[in-house]
């Protein structure tokens, strides 16, 4: 268990039924997180993890396009405040990251990470965790897991 598991003040699960349903959980969220903050996605692929990332940014109404940064690692969204979403899924050195810790110092922005726990560095910028989980894959039911000693 995380050491934010442990200190969480707030930690809720909610069903989601659709992908719709987890972009709503994106919008709710959106209006917890501030400027600063670092929220950190888990959960195994395909459970929806961008799809949140989507309502997120809808929620802080941004119009643009919003999708998984796997090829250039981070895509940085010009909303108020600013968005950088980060995709770990394909970065094998934890090295790299020294690249995208300057980036996450900002105070400026809110920082979103998928496959947030990939490694002990991401882990512990963790203001924010959101867990997906599904039963099985041929269902579209979705459980999410947010916690954060935020709030
Ligand atoms: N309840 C649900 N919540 C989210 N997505 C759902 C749900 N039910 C079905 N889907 C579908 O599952 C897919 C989720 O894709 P998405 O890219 O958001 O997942 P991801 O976790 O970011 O994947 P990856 O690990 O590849 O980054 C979408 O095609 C979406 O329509
Ligand atoms: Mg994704």
């Amino acid at each position: 268990m995380s050491s934010i598991s442990r200190r969480s003040k707030y930690n809720n699960t909610i069903e989601s039924n659709s992908a719709h349903d987890t972009e709503e959980a994106g919008v709710n969220l959106s209006q917890m997180v501030k400027c600063g903050e670092t929220v950190l996605l888990t959960g195994p692929l395909g459970t929806g993890k961008t799809t949140l990332v989507r309502g997120f940014m809808r929620g802080l109404e941004y119009l643009g396009r919003v999708r998984s940064p796997s090829f250039t690692v981070s895509n940085t969204y010009d909303s108020k405040p600013p968005v950088i979403h980060i995709d770990l899924y394909r970065l094998t050195d934890p090295d790299d990251l020294i690249v995208l810790d300057l980036e996450q110092q900002s105070e400026n922005n809110i920082t979103i990470i998928e496959w947030g726990n990939r490694f002990d560095k991401t882990e512990t910028l963790a203001d924010w965790r959101v867990k997906l989980e599904w039963d099985d894959q041929l269902s579209t039911k979705r459980l999410i897991t947010i916690q954060t000693t935020k709030i």
